[in-house]
């Protein structure tokens, strides 16, 4: 493989930074990357096709014969820039969306993410609702955002308006808020059908007691998503740690007039009077 190749070195970048941020202990988290056909040739050459079709545990007909690359099942992201080739894989969809085959990595066995479910169904709601641009789905296990999980009401307007408040840029960065999941058995079909339901309407995803998704065009926007709600919500513990008792804060008005100098529509259910 060439690994100076765009996408690829980007992915693996990534890895890196997400690791360096301390949220992905052991194999917690995954990543992947929806290929432009322009990419799907680049690669060609190092893909074998001889691998047989399993099933995804779910079927993403918007998404067949696809390619994409990602994080294998049980792999470390600290390994991943180590040795790419036996950590990360490049799969291609059947034509029905129904089954997977692995073209390249994952060279001493293995399969892709256990996440694959969720990846791949968040992947096809955004091909749709994003008019194909958003490519890079992630998942990641951040202290805080998680921490917040098992004290806050798990109301997404809730902590949407608390996460803004934390900080400036947020309502900036995700003005369409953060949807919730309540705790669920993680790595299965249920879990991707009730994430991806989100995604149609959010960026980011919470899963309570757990970690994030996010969603993105690139890979920079993707992980600037997560860095900047994770910040957010390490402000938010450390406000709430301080006994909560704010003496001034940005208020549902200061909100409206950001909304207009920075050129984003702000929900009105999140601007709500306390
Ligand atoms: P995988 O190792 O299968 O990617 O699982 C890690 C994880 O974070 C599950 O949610
Ligand atoms: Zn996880």
């Amino acid at each position: 493989m060439d690994y100076n190749i765009k996408f690829i070195k980007e992915f693996i970048q990534l890895t890196i930074n997400g690791y360096e941020q301390n949220w992905h202990e052991r194999n917690g988290g995954n990543l992947s990357y929806r290929l432009k056909d322009e990419e799907v040739e680049a690669i060609q050459k190092y893909c074998d096709f001889s691998g047989e079709f399993k099933p995804i545990g779910t079927s993403v007909p918007k998404l067949a014969g696809e390619y994409f690359l990602v994080t294998g099942s049980g792999k470390f992201f600290r390994n991943v820039s180590l040795d790419p080739e036996n950590n990360i894989c490049i799969i291609q969809l059947d034509e029905k969306g129904e089954n997977y085959r692995i073209l390249w990595g994952l060279k001493n066995g293995g399969r892709p993410t256990s996440e694959l479910p969720t990846h791949l169904m968040n992947h096809e709601i955004k091909k749709v609702t994003t008019n194909n641009k958003h490519r890079v789905i992630y998942h990641c296990h951040p202290a805080n955002i998680i921490a917040l999980t098992f004290t806050m009401p798990l109301d997404n307007k809730i902590i949407t308006r608390e996460l803004w408040e934390m900080a400036t840029e947020c309502p900036v960065v995700f003005p369409s808020g953060v949807g919730i999941v309540e705790w669920m058995v993680p790595g299965g079909r249920d879990i991707a059908v009730a994430t991806s339901k989100l995604m149609d309407k959010y960026d980011v995803v919470i899963w309570a007691h757990h970690g994030i998704f996010c969603s993105g065009e690139d890979f920079d926007t993707t992980f600037g998503l997560a860095h900047t709600v994770e910040k957010s919500a390490e402000i938010l513990v450390k406000v709430i740690s301080m006994g909560e008792n704010k003496l001034q804060t940005i208020t549902p008005q200061n909100f409206r007039d950001l909304a207009v100098d920075f050129k984003v529509t702000l929900p009105e259910e999140f601007l709500f009077e306390k």
